[in-house]
């Protein structure tokens, strides 16, 4: 099949891919292989035609050398994924209201903020339902949490803080008595409400290369890692390390491990759920209650 007539030119459209495949990876760690190279075909179209560019190679003498930042952010839009949904992996969430959360009491004492980091939000789904499931099952800490929620796609951010899902949306993973408590309707869909839920800051953070937003008790980094070079990994998990406090619980998705990236940290199981506790040996807590805060 061959390409539509604006992604043609006079290079060698594989040379384009490798080019464009390399400048994703250095900004986002996210890794394009060759097998992939048709998704810079579906996805840039729109962008060619957004920017008024006739073709690829018009698009890359703008990333390269004009530097053009508003290409760059929608590049990175269009070619991130963000699939995601309410209480994806919904496991994960019985797991932090009933092991991780309770471990966290019994080290602090009941006495420090509970800091979160939603590492990779997407559009949000995750920190609200994180938000949602201790507002339900730890009210006594919805004034006492501070979720910090990060993505490096900035409509996604967007959205997210708009809070605003679609019928659809809401009716992926989300439960109709959730939806009634924490959700004003509108028309199309509904708006969170943030006055009945733990605080929650978005912020544009680059996970491969910004420095963490904070130290956290809790970090969630789901479906980041597995769109990843072997090389951004290392830099994302020696990252979310150095976000970490004594204990901190690291939780990934089910098809992703930090095992071969991190240095100090033991397996807990909670039912079928794996997760991960950074820094066991290396600070004992009180030094980290001492500087306590996230952001
Ligand atoms: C598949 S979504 C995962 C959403 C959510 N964590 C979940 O599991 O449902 C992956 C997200 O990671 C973000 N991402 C990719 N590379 C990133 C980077 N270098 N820094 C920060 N976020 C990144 C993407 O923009 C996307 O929103």
């Amino acid at each position: 099949m061959g390409l539509p007539k604006k992604l043609r030119n006079t290079c060698p459209v594989t040379k384009i891919f490798e080019s464009l495949a390399q400048i994703m990876e250095r900004m986002t760690g996210v890794l394009i292989a060759p097998e992939k190279y048709y998704l810079f075909e579906h996805r840039l179209l729109g962008v060619l035609q957004q920017f008024q560019l006739p073709d690829l190679a018009s698009l890359l003498q703008q990333i390269e050398i004009q530097r053009n930042p508003l290409l760059i952010e929608s590049i990175i839009e269009m070619m991130t994924t963000h699939e995601t949904r309410f209480f994806r992996d919904e496991a994960i969430f019985h797991a932090l209201t009933n092991q991780i959360i309770p471990e966290w009491q019994k080290r602090t004492k009941g006495q420090s903020e509970l800091w979160i980091w939603s590492a990779g939000c997407a559009t949000g789904q995750e920190p609200y339902s994180v938000a949602m499931a201790i507002a339900q099952l730890h009210p006594q800490l919805t004034s006492r949490t501070q979720i910090v929620a990060t993505d490096i796609a900035v409509k996604s951010l967007e959205k997210a803080k708009m809070g605003f899902y679609t019928h659809f949306e809401l009716s992926r993973g989300l439960p109709e008595n959730l939806q009634r408590e924490y959700f004003t309707p509108n028309a199309g869909g509904a708006t969170i409400r943030h006055d009945r839920l733990p605080k929650i800051t978005f912020l544009h953070h680059n996970l491969v290369h910004d420095s963490p937003p904070g130290r956290f008790d809790i970090i969630l980094c789901r479906n980041v890692s597995y769109y990843f070079s072997p090389d951004a990994r290392k830099k994302l998990f020696c990252r979310l390390e150095s976000a970490a406090k004594y204990g901190t619980a690291l939780i990934v998705g089910a098809a992703e491990s930090p095992v071969e990236y991190i240095q100090d940290y033991r397996i807990w199981e909670y039912q079928m759920v794996r997760y991960y506790e950074l820094k066991t040996k290396t600070k004992p807590h009180h030094e980290d209650r001492e500087n306590s805060g996230g952001a």
